[in-house]
């Protein structure tokens, strides 16, 4: 696939020239499957399975960091772009796994990667939503003129885990997908999108705490809500019907994959359709994005650009995805991509296949080892 030669940077680029030029991702080299966990904690592993639509969770193991996992998908993107290193003008990063409450994510990735000089470095938090929010700061620093043709580096990188025994444990994860934003290569993001926040204690972590605090119920309600104010802001009072033909499939924040199955039914509550219709909508457009995420788990602010790269992988240019991504607090916003010309050949999908194929899977005896638990009592 021929690229386009690049110009000058001092430009400021025309708003169809910025987008996702490459991505990268990165997974983990651990995971356990859902059946172990609920056998260990005494579940039926039709809860998780059926109940939560888990399959697997990735998970770090004790010498494997936030940097480790950030860093590689930021190198695995930058592999696949025709610039150079001093090409960068801003690196973000989105995270609610930081490592220090001064010191950003991003300085500890770009030390790794050798990036200094005239170059923004921070770190973006609105919990799950922060990747979207770093991508899109990128996005408005290109088309502004600010970034005087550089191109931007943009982590989005999580590692989810929960309190043991807590009832989201079967929800956790981790997962990195990183973006050079420059030309629109793989995709444009266009420049209108659809926010919508409204303070709440959906999901927390307090500072000094190990482990979120989650309101389950509601961060659900507040999910559901969240997408359906934005969805209907996309309609604008026009049928949904008519609008979401023009997109190709609809990705979501993936908490679970049943959570958005249920956001799906309540979208579809609010556009006055059947159930078939939903299904049908779920089954098309929807579920197919989430198969990666079926094997990562939850990795926050990674989760939807997952789902994202999943679902532009094989597009044919000019094809559209639409992205709702939430973060709880609550914040939220419905993005719409349109593919480029490197979506069809979906290099960026080598890098799960190639951490999937390398993750060890492990057992309850080793888990509960990982969280620094007592061992299983012998059997019999
Ligand atoms: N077989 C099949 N399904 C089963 C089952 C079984 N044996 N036992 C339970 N289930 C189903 C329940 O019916 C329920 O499905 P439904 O919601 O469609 O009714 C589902 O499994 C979950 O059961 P529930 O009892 O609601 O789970 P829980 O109280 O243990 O909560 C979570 C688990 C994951 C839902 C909750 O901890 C949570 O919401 N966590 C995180 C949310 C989050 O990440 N929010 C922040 C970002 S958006």
């Amino acid at each position: 696939m021929e690229r386009s030669t690049r110009s000058a940077r001092t430009e400021t680029p025309a708003i169809e020239e910025t987008g996702i030029a490459s991505m990268g991702l990165h997974l983990p080299p651990l995971a356990m499957r859902v059946e172990d966990l609920a056998t260990l904690r005494g579940e039926d592993p039709q809860k998780y399975l059926v109940g939560l639509e888990c399959n697997e969770f990735s998970l770090c193991p004790p010498e494997f960091s936030i940097v480790d996992l950030a860093a590689e998908a930021a190198r695995r993107a930058l592999s696949r772009w025709d610039g150079e290193l001093s090409d960068i003008g801003m690196i973000v990063v989105g995270t609610e796994s930081a490592v220090d409450m001064s010191r950003p994510l991003s300085a500890f990735v770009a030390e790794r990667l050798g990036l200094r000089g005239h170059v923004r470095s921070y770190e973006v938090k609105h919990a799950c939503y922060g990747g979207t929010l770093a991508l899109r700061q990128a996005l408005e620093w290109r088309m502004s003129g600010a970034a005087r043709g550089k191109a931007a580096l943009v982590v989005a990188a999580d590692v989810a885990l929960y309190a043991p025994g807590d009832p989201g444990e079967p929800t956790q994860g981790a997962g990195a997908v990183a973006f050079v934003v420059d030309r629109p290569e793989v995709a444009s993001i266009e420049t209108i999108s659809y926010p919508y926040s409204d303070p709440a204690f959906d999901f927390y972590r307090p500072v000094g705490d190990a482990y979120p605090t989650v309101d389950g119920k509601l961060s659900l309600e507040c999910y559901r809500r969240a997408a359906v104010e934005c969805f209907r802001a996309l309609c604008a009072g026009e049928d949904p019907e008519k609008i979401l033909q023009h997109f190709e499939a609809l990705c979501f924040h993936v908490p679970f994959p049943k959570m958005v199955r249920k956001t799906v039914l309540r979208l579809g509550e609010a556009f006055g359709w059947g159930a078939e219709r939903v299904n049908e909508l779920f089954k098309d457009k929807v579920e197919p994005t989430m198969l990666w995420n079926k094997l990562s788990g939850n990795a926050y602010t990674a989760s939807l650009w997952i789902s994202v790269a999943r679902a532009l992988q094989g597009r044919r240019p000019g094809e559209r995805i639409a992205a709702f991504s939430y973060g709880s607090g609550f914040g939220s916003e419905l993005l719409s991509l349109v593919a480029g010309p490197l979506a069809s050949e979906g290099a960026w999908a080598e890098d799960i296949e190639k951490d999937l194929a390398a993750r060890g899977r492990i057992d309850a005896e080793a888990y509960q080892r990982l969280r620094g638990l007592p061992g299983l009592a012998p059997a019999g």
